[in-house]
């Protein structure tokens, strides 16, 4: 099986960069990422690479010097399906807002409108590649579809997970720990193996079989936030007895059994995976009945609520129990570090809950464009539009957020923050100047120093 011309559905932050990685490493094949959203594909398009709608530190290089050569982003799905030898499915699967498995279970239409697509439109056999996370056994689902186009075409159907973290997207593409292939078909998987092996070593490549893979991606997300939970737990034990969460952590990793990476304790992840895989998992575990499996995951995400209220009421306590028309400034919005993604990002959470107390907000965030922020709070549904314009306003400037603040809450890692005159913001906020660091990012010794006072998570 020889694979000619790749398609991709969904030019989002999983399909844009891995497939502008995979046209970079093989230049022989061509590859088209194809999107419903024109906004999207034009910004793919775009001759300003400054402009692509993914930040991710190295993805305009990666496409400047593929694009146009053998990659293409379009809106013409038809085309490329039909065109195509290998077909990844890189659409979005978010948590179902409605019916059966409300809140948890993952909402799989456009993966369904997507085999449905591929069954009408194609005239030659395919193999189908599922790169988005889905639950357990949705490989059959697609199949099924395909099986039953009346064409009498070959499809086989392969899971191939992403590993990548936004921020990192683009080193983790270039430099994976593993690819991870799941399927039946051996000739299938020999020619995506073929893909990877063009720059990944081929021990790093797994084959297993489809609902291994598939269920693997769900149990990967699943213990790196359950680590983020275990050390965020840990963070409030620490306030409470006078320990330090950063030595400890430094103390446990140390063990190599245990290891030193993902004990950063945080104001609570996010990011458009942990939560809603984790919330899968726990869905699909229910449905097996398997209920002390169950409640064992569901607690990861409770600890990660409770983090980001923790952290909202440690302002407000520590600012004498009231934040009515108290200006705050928020430092970062992103999920992490190095992205312009907010889906369930930390900060989201602590302004509504600010916001209901009446805060004043000021936020500034390097990537994150102001309608994006509004819509985050506006899918929260807690109060309406214009009262969140009117309480909350974005800045595109750090020193005018913090001007005539009451407090400084840092809710994204970004390095720059380290960087800002911290004299000069002191000097021109309200007096106590408050710093609620949910990042343990800044130099307490040097904020201290400067008169500010100085919290962090776990100190
Ligand atoms: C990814 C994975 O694919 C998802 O399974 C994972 O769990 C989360 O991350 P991501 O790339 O981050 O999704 O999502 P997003 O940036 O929303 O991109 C999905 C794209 O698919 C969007 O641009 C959307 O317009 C497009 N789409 C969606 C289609 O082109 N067709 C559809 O039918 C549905
Ligand atoms: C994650 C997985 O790492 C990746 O393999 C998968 O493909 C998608 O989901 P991502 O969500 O992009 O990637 O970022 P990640 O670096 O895992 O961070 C997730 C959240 O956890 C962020 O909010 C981050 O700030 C937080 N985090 C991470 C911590 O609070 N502490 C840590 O030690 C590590």
């Amino acid at each position: 099986m020889r694979i000619n011309k790749i398609a991709c559905i969904g030019a989002g932050y999983v399909g844009g960069p891995t497939m502008s990685v995979i046209a970079q490493k093989n230049p022989h094949i061509q590859v088209t990422v194809v999107d419903l959203n024109v906004d999207r594909i034009n910004a793919w398009n775009d001759e300003n690479l400054e402009k692509l709608p993914v930040y991710e530190p190295g993805l305009d290089a990666v496409v400047g010097e593929a694009r146009g050569r053998n990659l293409f982003f379009s809106t013409d799905v038809d085309q490329a399906i039909s065109d195509a030898d290998m077909i990844f499915i890189s659409v979005n699967t978010p948590t179902k807002t409605y019916g059966k498995g409300k809140g948890q279970a993952a909402d799989l239409k456009f993966i369904e409108l997507c085999a449905r697509q591929i069954a009408d439109v194609a005239t030659s056999s395919k193999v189908i590649v599922e790169k988005s996370t889905i639950p357990v056994r949705t490989a059959a689902t697609i199949k099924s579809i395909l099986d039953h186009t009346g064409k009498g075409l070959q499809f086989q159907v392969l899971s191939n997970p992403e590993f990548l973290a936004e921020g990192t997207a683009i080193q983790d593409l270039h430099h994976p720990d593993r690819i991870l292939i799941g399927g039946e078909d051996q000739s299938a998987i020999k020619a995506l193996k073929s893909i990877y092996e063009a720059w990944v070593p081929s021990e790093r490549i797994i084959t297993t079989n489809l609902w291994s893979s598939e269920l693997s991606k769900l149990v990967a997300n699943a213990f790196l936030a359950q680590r983020v939970s275990s050390i965020n737990s840990i963070s409030e034990l620490c306030e409470a007895t006078g320990a330090n969460v950063e030595e400890v952590a430094n103390a446990i990793g140390q063990d190599t059994r245990i290891g030193s990476k993902f004990l950063k304790a945080s104001v609570g992840f996010g990011g458009s995976c942990f939560q809603k895989d984790l919330l899968n998992l726990v869905y699909i575990a229910r449905s097996y009945n398997l209920n002390e499996v169950a409640d064992y995951w569901d607690q990861v995400i409770k600890i990660n609520d409770h983090q980001k209220t923790r952290f909202a009421e440690k302002i407000i306590q520590s600012m004498y129990n009231t934040v009515n028309g108290k200006k705050i400034a928020f430092l970062g919005w992103a999920f992490k570090k190095n992205t312009n993604d907010t889906r369930e990002s930390a900060a989201i959470y602590v302004a509504d809950h600010l916001l209901e107390e009446r805060a004043q907000i000021n936020v500034f965030d390097p990537k994150v464009q102001e309608h994006q922020i509004y819509k985050d709070l506006k899918e929260l549904n807690t109060r309406s539009a214009s009262e969140n314009s009117e309480l909350l306003t974005v800045m595109d400037d750090p020193y005018k957020a913090c001007q005539a603040a009451h407090g400084i809450a840092i809710l994204t890692e970004w390095d720059e923050f380290n960087d800002y005159d911290w004299k000069r913001i002191k000097d021109n906020m309200k007096k106590p100047a408050f710093v609620f660091d949910g990042r343990k990012l800044l130099d307490r010794k040097k904020l201290e120093d400067l008169g500010f006072v100085y919290y962090a998570i776990g100190e």
